[in-house]
């Protein structure tokens, strides 16, 4: 039988992933057509109150337009964009990833990898659809936030910024429940728990954290700039949440007392994050929950990793060891600051860069040999001497540990 070509080969095993519900995603790249300002076009499946809708989502060079379709008549516009106003696809579903191209002057080519684990599974899809419901587009606050429209739907260019938040908030749910159990199945916890979202920024998490909370927790956003904070003061107001949640204008100040039960820092930019972390420690926090960004500090100082020397030139590997390598010993300071640690995704990479969940339970005291020997020894792979938390923590990187006896 004669085999059809790439483009229908891959049109088909599209069509059945949105029709069949075993989308996980699609990525357009490669843009080809009249618009300039054009670079990809991604596409999920969602669950709305009509029913089942595939999110398409364009992402133009300042601005995203989403729109959500029912499964035929995405299928039918994916069909009709692939090869012409995009030349590259990554269709990762229930059948694994499949990677189509088309090279000017060549001949398309489609290749195909099986599901297996670390790519996105199919499921993904499928069990983000409830998560979604942890926070529906409809929240009040999501409207006067500038997140959503009065029907739901996440205004123009935002629709990143609410899977952002939806996901934030299914992630968070499993680590509440672990970290306060009593008190998430709203037991009389006996004292009022204190949290603290740090760089707060226009509030979406702080709302979000406060509506995923009992009564029994008081949430603060703490933020740099007046205005924000002022803002969301209102809009806390507006819905009747001042009661246990509120704002205040400041710079993190990890060396102040804070009461702190459970600290969060999302995107809080550079050593921000280690203030938060620092600050959350010192208060003996039960959870710490950040999501890095911006980790310009360690760039500069970072020696190339044996063997690493030869693509060191590289600015963009240094980049991404600099990221990796930051966020790496504030896990591993954690660790040895009495802390279990998780990383995680914290949403699909199309919505945004900065992607990594850090979290910590604490388990026990700080100060265990085994974990500070770990730290030391990864800080000396990239000839780390200094870095914000571990100077928050006053503990020595450079340090040469006793030998055991
Ligand atoms: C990228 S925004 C993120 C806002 C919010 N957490 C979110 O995820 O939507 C970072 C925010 O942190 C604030 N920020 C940065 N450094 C800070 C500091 N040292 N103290 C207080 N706020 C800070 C900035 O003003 C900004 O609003």
């Amino acid at each position: 039988m004669p085999v059809a070509p790439p483009r229908e080969r891959f049109l088909e095993l599209l069509r059945a992933a949105v029709m069949e519900g075993t989308l996980a995603k699609l990525t357009l790249g490669k843009p080809s057509g009249p618009d300039p300002t054009l670079r990809n076009l991604f596409a999920r499946p969602v669950e709305l109150r009509d029913g089942a809708r595939v999110s398409l989502t364009w992402r133009h060079t300042t601005r995203e337009v989403t729109r959500n379709l029912p499964p035929p008549e995405a299928a039918d516009l994916l069909a009709g964009l692939l090869g012409k106003e995009f030349l590259d696809a990554h269709l990762f579903s229930a059948t694994g990833h499949h990677q189509f191209e088309t090279n000017p002057g060549g001949r398309p080519r489609l290749r195909s990898l099986p599901a297996r684990p670390g790519l996105p599974a199919p499921a993904l899809g499928q069990h983000d659809r409830p998560k979604d419901h942890v926070l529906p587009g409809s929240t009040p606050w999501l409207q006067d936030l500038g997140v959503t429209n009065p029907d739901g739907h996440p205004r123009a260019g935002m629709a990143g910024k609410l899977s952002q938040i939806q996901h934030f908030a299914a992630l968070l749910q499993p680590l509440l429940r672990t970290a306060f159990p009593r008190e998430n199945a709203r037991e009389p916890a006996g004292k009022v728990l204190e949290v603290i979202d740090a760089g707060s920024g226009k509030g979406y998490l702080t709302f979000a954290l406060a509506q995923l909370l009992s009564p029994g927790f008081r949430v603060r956003g703490l933020e740099a700039r007046p205005d924000l904070v002022a803002f969301c003061n209102q809009v806390a107001e507006r819905h009747g949440l001042r009661d246990r949640l509120t704002f205040a204008a400041g710079r993190l100040d990890p060396a102040r007392e804070e009461s702190c039960d459970l600290l969060i820092a999302l995107h809080a930019c550079d050593t921000a994050t280690d203030d938060a972390l620092a600050l959350g420690i010192r208060a003996g926090a039960r959870l710490l929950v950040v999501a890095p960004c911006c980790q310009h500090e360690l760039r500069p100082a970072l020696a190339a990793p044996l063997g690493l020397e030869p693509v060191w030139r590289h600015g963009i590997f240094r980049e991404r060891h600099a990221e990796f390598a930051t966020d790496a010993l504030r896990a591993l300071l954690l660790e040895w600051a009495g802390y279990a640690t998780q990383v995680a995704e914290f949403t699909g990479a199309e919505h945004t860069a900065k992607n990594l969940l850090l979290s910590g339970l604490r388990q026990r005291h700080p100060g265990d040999a085994g974990k500070a020997d770990a730290v030391r020894e990864f800080a000396a792979v990239y000839g780390i001497r200094t870095q914000a938390l571990a100077r928050h923590l006053g503990f020595d990187l450079t340090a040469i540990s006793a030998a055991p006896l």
